[in-house]
């Protein structure tokens, strides 16, 4: 059965169809209604790298649809330790499962897995590659904010290279028609195949180092954190540490609807001050998490989200 490995794998029409199913859900996410259309299902959490919102948001996700999750847990503690491989691995879990939510360091890792699974994998990040089920959630936040995909002006700030959210993400922009500003350092540009496939596929890529003198005019600004495990070189990780720090002072020219985001963790790249301003949205994309991997889950295993959740859905 498919899964999701990367944006590819769905069309625009099915993007569009999955946020609708997550925006009527929303009230399921949040605890006010019970629906259980996941009950009998189980989700298979794989993270073999550390991870908070992703995890956590799945099993929300599978739990808060009245189904069950199957944790690896920490990998110290699994057979991985005594040599097992990922394709023995995938062979057990996909017998104990319906459908698997993976992370991996290793590029690639969410569709080797696939190529060999039964249930649909949902890839989690695999390396510096894709995070489609977190694009989803951008996608979901995005329009929750603009009330619309198409056309914005959107800056993707920081570490463009290793940073596979913004990969994922400046995909699905490109097919909505978005405007996009890549605002890093030198050292962590969007690599030149994403930039030359983006252009191919019509879009319009700006390249600046120059974040701050960017933003005035965007509807979105996505920061992202410098990936210190992804670089083989500490010399060159402190070469950029600490190179865009977004403080509420420099916020006083932008779109008074702009909005910051960030999958988070965050570092030192938007300070405190900016969480009380209107522009701070990062905290609600991270609960979005849970409604738009709901709405995702329900989609990859066949389950129809009901039109009318308010009157399927029970009291809990
Ligand atoms: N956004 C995100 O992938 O966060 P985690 O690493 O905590 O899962």
């Amino acid at each position: 059965m498919a899964g999701l490995i990367t944006m590819d794998d769905l069309t625009n029409e099915q993007i569009i169809n999955i946020l609708d199913d997550a925006t009527r859900l929303l009230p399921v996410a949040k605890g006010k209604l019970f629906l259980p259309l996941l009950q009998g299902r189980i989700l298979g959490n794989l993270f073999f790298e550390p991870s908070t919102r992703t995890r956590m948001s799945f099993e929300t996700a599978m739990k808060r649809l009245g189904g069950e999750v199957v944790n690896l847990g920490d990998i110290k503690n699994s057979s991985v330790v005594k040599g097992e491989t990922l394709f023995d691995t995938i062979q057990m879990v996909d017998g104990y499962t319906d459908i698997i939510a993976m992370r991996h360091p290793r590029q690639g890792a969410a569709q080797y897995a696939q190529d060999s699974a039964r249930v649909p994998i949902m890839n989690g990040g695999d390396g510096a590659g894709h995070h489609p089920t977190q694009t989803m959630l951008d996608l979901f936040t995005i329009r929750q904010a603009h009330g619309t995909l198409e056309g914005l002006k959107v800056v993707l700030a920081g570490d463009l290279r290793y940073g596979r959210t913004v990969h994922s993400l400046s995909h699905a922009l490109t097919r909505f028609g978005c405007e996009l500003i890549f605002a890093s350092p030198e050292l962590l540009k969007m690599p030149t195949e994403i930039v030359s496939d983006l252009r191919e596929n019509g879009a319009n890529v700006i390249e600046t180092e120059d974040l701050l003198g960017s933003i005035n005019d965007a509807d979105v600004v996505y920061m992202t954190r410098i990936q210190k495990e992804r670089f083989a070189d500490e010399d060159e990780y402190s070469r950029c540490a600490g190179a865009y720090r977004l403080h509420a002072d420099n916020l006083a020219d932008v779109k008074s609807e702009m909005i910051i985001m960030h999958p988070l963790p965050r570092v030192d790249e938007i300070h405190a001050s900016v969480d009380s301003t209107r522009h701070a949205c990062y905290f609600n994309q991270a609960f979005n998490g849970v409604v738009a991997r709901m709405a995702l889950i329900c989609y990859l295993l066949g389950v129809t989200v009901p039109i009318d959740v308010e009157s399927e859905g029970g009291a809990l």
